[in-house]
């Protein structure tokens, strides 16, 4: 393959490759740039062109570029990155609305929701808004469609919804796939430090040859470069484990405590085996002391599987804190649902965390909403999370895995109860279509997102929602039971959760995904589902009156 491609001065380009082949860029028929033959496994390289001419790309092996792009580093905040996707014929490129457009053209790929152009998401990173923008990092595998060698890709908004895809932030410190190893650049946060510094808190799993034991985490700081494109100065701040803690040691939160005078970060682990929070302090973010455990989970935790904390969130919010987490492994006996994400309200005070109540409230009845991450912008709390459990996948063959939630916004009710609203920016997709009060009724929908909002008595309702006549979900409640089935569901695992009387309800469904709001939104429910994603039919069945309003994408979201 040959093609000739127009550069501008200053253009980067980057790629992985694999496999048989080599890539040259010539100008007038001389190479000026060359991998005279790729590796079996994945490298990464970067070509910086200088002077703004013609060049012509040749490669034997198209298949072997994994993922490709080209930018110019002092406008790509303006124009996002030009997606390189390489074939035997051309290179077909693509950049801002093109790669929009592009990607709504995969009819199961949601559209209101993030993911990322190609390979594989997980966790939300790095969260911040610098200005008007929102930037959102994310734990990515630049080489294939499932989790390997981690990366964080990057990705920035002027509204929290429309996303402009950004060059790839940050890489492990070394070349795992050549070692034949997992690990890279884990989860963490965007931080200021007391003069404004932006900066981000992460962890680096060291080349790890066992995905359960025997791995090395240590605590990073990098920093942004000035487009915010790259991450550099990076630094180690934090590699002794205190005793108790073998290898799980990950996803810093940090922050500044005026109580204390000093800057405090809380970290996942494992704690003699036990899903545990730790505490660590420092006075210049450089040199952490260990202060001790945050929170420890009940021993029945361990029991049921759960091997540690990931992604701790602990923030200040309405006169309280609150301590968010993950325990991966676990399994809870009744339901059979497993890695739920768990929230603590409580107060903080001379570095304990005391909890308001012993019981741990249970963020998401649905399971599909993980490693979630809020960060705090012009007085609000807003978070995303990642989209997945582990127990259902994309089919085999898709571009991509994994998406993000709506981005919610949390607060507290008058019970000290966590809720999560979806936040202000995801109304502005939705136009209201209709609006009415029934009992029972049917409803055809044009094949867009659509926000589904009840209100009234609902203590006895069914929402079922069909695609050509197939199943697509259910939401019911029944007996003070609140529940969601999908069509993937075998009936082993119960997606439920116990309720008062509900009297309002809402279901945001976009293309498989579906996020349930009830009970002021101190409830909710999130799953992703992989089959008849594009419902056209909507039954209601209620036995009491209530009023429904149903909201769809509009404008660029619909069709
Ligand atoms: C949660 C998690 C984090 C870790 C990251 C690795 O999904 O396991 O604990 O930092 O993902 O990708």
């Amino acid at each position: 393959m040959k093609q000739s491609l127009f550069l501008p001065s200053g253009c980067r380009l980057e790629f992985w490759a694999a496999g048989d082949g080599f890539f040259r860029i010539d100008i007038d028929g001389k190479a000026v740039w060359q991998a005279m033959s790729f590796a079996s496994h994945p490298e990464f390289f970067t070509y910086h062109h200088r002077e703004a001419c013609e060049v012509t790309i040749v490669t034997n092996s198209p298949d072997a570029i994994l993922w490709a792009y080209a930018y110019q580093p002092h406008i790509v905040n303006e124009t996002g990155i030009t997606v390189l996707e390489f074939s035997e014929k051309e290179i077909l490129q693509r950049t801002g609305a093109e790669i929009e457009e592009w990607l709504r053209s995969d009819t199961d790929r949601p559209a209101l929701h993030f993911s990322p152009i190609r390979h594989w998401m997980n966790d939300p990173v790095g969260l911040c808004k610098i200005g008007e923008l929102w930037h959102l990092f994310y734990q990515f595998h630049p080489c294939g469609s499932d989790w390997g060698p981690m990366h964080w890709g990057h990705a920035t908004s002027s509204d929290l919804i429309k996303w402009l895809h950004m060059p790839v932030f940050l890489h492990p410190e070394q070349n795992l796939w050549r070692l034949g190893a997992t690990g890279g650049a884990f989860s963490g946060n965007a931080f200021r430090d007391r003069d404004g510094r932006l900066m981000f808190f992460y962890t680096e799993r060291l080349p790890a040859y066992d995905l359960f034991k025997g791995y090395r985490e240590i605590q990073k700081i990098a920093r942004p470069d000035r487009w915010m494109i790259k991450a550099e100065g990076i630094v180690t701040v934090l590699e002794d484990r205190p005793e108790g803690v073998e290898h799980d040691f990950r996803d810093p939160k940090v922050w500044w405590d005026d109580t204390a005078g000093a800057y405090r970060m809380v970290l996942g682990a494992s704690l003699h085996g036990d899903p545990a929070v730790l505490l660590y302090g420092s006075g210049d973010l450089l040199e952490w002391s260990y202060l001790g455990p945050l929170y420890r989970a009940p021993s029945h935790f361990r029991a049921q599987g759960a091997r540690a904390v990931e992604c701790p969130d602990f923030f200040p919010i309405d006169g309280k804190w609150v301590l968010i987490m993950g325990f991966v492994g676990h399994l809870e006996p009744e339901s059979g649902r497993h890695n739920l994400l768990y929230g603590l309200v409580g107060d903080f005070e001379d570095d304990r965390f005391i909890p308001g109540s012993g019981t741990l409230q249970l963020l998401d009845f649905g399971t599909d909403f993980y490693a979630m991450q809020s960060f705090s912008a012009a007085g609000r709390q807003i978070a995303f999370a990642w989209l997945f459990n582990w127990e259902f996948r994309k089919p085999v063959g898709s571009p991509y895995s994994g998406e993000l939630s709506l981005p919610r916004e949390l607060f507290l009710d008058d019970h000290d109860r966590i809720c999560m609203k979806p936040a202000k920016e995801s109304e502005s997709a939705f136009t209201l279509f209709l609006t009415e009060s029934l009992q029972s009724a049917v409803y055809n929908l044009p094949a867009q997102p659509v926000d589904i909002r009840l209100q009234g008595d609902l203590s006895d309702i069914e929402i079922v929602a069909t695609q050509s006549g197939d199943l697509s979900f259910v939401v019911s409640v029944r007996e003070q039971k609140l529940s969601v089935r999908l069509p993937q569901d075998d009936g082993s695992i119960q997606y439920g959760v116990a309720t008062p009387i509900l009297t309002d309800l809402r279901i945001i469904h976009d293309r498989g995904i579906i996020e349930i709001f009830a009970d002021g939104c101190a409830v909710a429910g999130t799953r992703r589902n992989y089959v008849n994603t594009i419902p056209d039919l909507i039954s209601i069945e209620a036995i009491r009156p209530t009023h429904v309003s149903f909201f769809v994408a509009s404008g660029d979201w619909g069709e």
